[in-house]
């Protein structure tokens, strides 16, 4: 049995009709790391109906942060997408997951490839002073197909580089990436396209990507995740749920299925 927890909704922003994000309470006792996803959910029917998000959320924050879809007549999102301040939601007790610092090798370069909601885990990432330790440079790339699918952009670009504990890493280590696959836009294209063709490093003013100095986060869709391993495969990384030890790459997937 999950042991569970009620929070209360404290802000919802709607990004678009099919993407949305609220802030929630947080139980001061509740620890988690950056990258870790809880499952979350309403009471239906007198019973939990629960499912796994990624907490985008910083670990020193005061309230829990999600990002969300909005199924229509998904039994969980057609419900929470009506979420008001004041609302309880049910979250439990327990964070896992595997997109984690501690299960990447050392490395000099961090990527951070998400699409769709794939870049909630990565926005607490991004605002972990820890990531920055770790790393001389990280790449935040976000693949979508609609330009107004790039929730955060504007965080990302204007509020995150003045942020009171990150911004000046932010300034001197963060590279942000938006791509738009059905749109015009500045980039166009998939994320994995862009790693092939050498976009994404050249932007980054990097070398191409290489297992000896560059470590690889990876959140999205099963097709996403299943391309974008075979390529960093190909290139000679290795993941590290496989081994059970810390690896060149880690993987989940963007939970959709709402
Ligand atoms: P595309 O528009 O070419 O399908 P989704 O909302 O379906 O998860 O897609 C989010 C983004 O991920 C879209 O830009 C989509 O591009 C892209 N995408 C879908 N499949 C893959 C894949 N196999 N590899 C890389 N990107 C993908």
């Amino acid at each position: 049995m999950v042991a569970l927890a009620t929070e209360y909704v404290i802000d919802v922003h709607h990004w678009n009709d099919t993407l949305f994000s609220f802030r929630t309470t947080r139980d001061p006792g509740f620890r988690f790391d950056s990258g870790h996803f809880v499952m979350l959910g309403l009471e239906v029917d007198g019973k939990p109906l629960l499912r796994a998000y990624s907490i985008a959320s910083a670990s020193y924050e005061e309230h829990l942060e999600f990002v969300s879809i909005k199924v229509a007549g998904g039994p969980l999102t057609s419900r929470l997408q009506h979420l008001k301040p004041g609302d309880p939601i049910i979250v439990s007790r327990k964070p896992t997951g595997t997109l984690v610092l501690n299960d990447l090798r050392p490395g000099k370069h961090l990527y951070l490839l998400g699409t769709g909601t794939g870049l909630a885990p990565f926005l607490s990432i991004v605002r972990d002073p820890e990531t920055y330790q770790r790393f001389d440079r990280v790449v935040l790339a976000h693949g979508v197909r609609r330009t107004s699918d790039l929730v955060y952009a504007q965080y990302i670009e204007q509020t995150l580089p003045q942020h009171e504990y990150v911004g000046e890493l932010v300034r001197e280590k963060l590279v942000y990436y938006p791509s738009v696959t059905r749109e015009p836009f500045r980039h166009r294209g998939r994320l994995t396209d862009a790693i092939v063709d050498g976009r994404l490093c050249e932007h980054a003013g990097l070398p191409p990507m290489h297992p000896g100095t560059d470590r690889v986060m990876l959140c999205g869709s099963p097709a996403m995740l299943d391309d974008a391993c075979a390529l960093l495969d190909g290139r000679g990384f290795r993941a590290s749920p496989r081994t059970r030890e810390p690896g060149d790459y880690v993987i989940e997937r963007a939970f959709v299925e709402r």
